[in-house]
């Protein structure tokens, strides 16, 4: 490995294993993560999904994306389609949005500075731009999410949330 990269990898190894990053979201991988991450498989196109590619030579990852859904149906005890290609929270919300929605359809979400996410509709995320998007935030005494006043303060838009929200009556 070039010299200087792998100086790099060591300062970062050692400034990881001697602070706390207390940032939620990320991750210590496990070395068999880490081991498959730099696999012979990142060297693959593999867009599509298993069976249905757009390049050839995906026999292989095709079986691997097969048990990543798998094991992922028995972790959430579901038999519902699993879509194991999104690498983080960003493009999974993409997934669901280009999905259910067409772009200028509105969003109920959490406001990003009460606990939303950046996809949430910030105007510096893709989210903000193509979809229009609706607030709720958390009760400021108990710091939770009220989720009657978020369905008492909305209006027609949003039938389709009052409805899920309505389930957990
Ligand atoms: C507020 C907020 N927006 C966006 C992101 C990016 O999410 P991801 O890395 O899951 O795509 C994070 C990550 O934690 C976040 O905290």
């Amino acid at each position: 490995m070039d010299e200087q990269v792998q100086q790099l990898i060591q300062k970062e190894t050692e400034r990881q294993e001697n602070t706390l990053d207390l940032i939620a979201s990320e991750n210590i991988c496990s070395s068999d993560v880490r081991a498959a991450l730099s696999s012979p498989f990142v060297n693959k196109y593999a867009e599509g999904y298993p069976g249905k590619r757009y390049y050839a030579g995906n026999q292989v990852i095709d079986e691997l994306e097969l048990l990543c859904q798998k094991r992922a149906q028995e972790l959430f005890h579901t038999d519902y389609h699993v879509n194991v290609q999104p690498y983080s929270g960003s493009p999974a919300n993409l997934a669901i949005y280009a999905a259910l929605l067409e772009p200028g359809d509105s969003i109920l979400s959490m406001d990003l500075a009460q606990g939303g996410h950046l996809t949430h509709g910030s105007p510096v995320n893709w989210s903000g731009k193509f979809y229009d998007f609706h607030f709720y935030g958390v009760n400021k005494e108990t710091e939770e999410i009220d989720f009657i006043a978020v369905v008492e303060t909305e209006n027609d838009d949003f039938t389709y949330s009052v409805e899920i929200f309505n389930d957990f009556d």
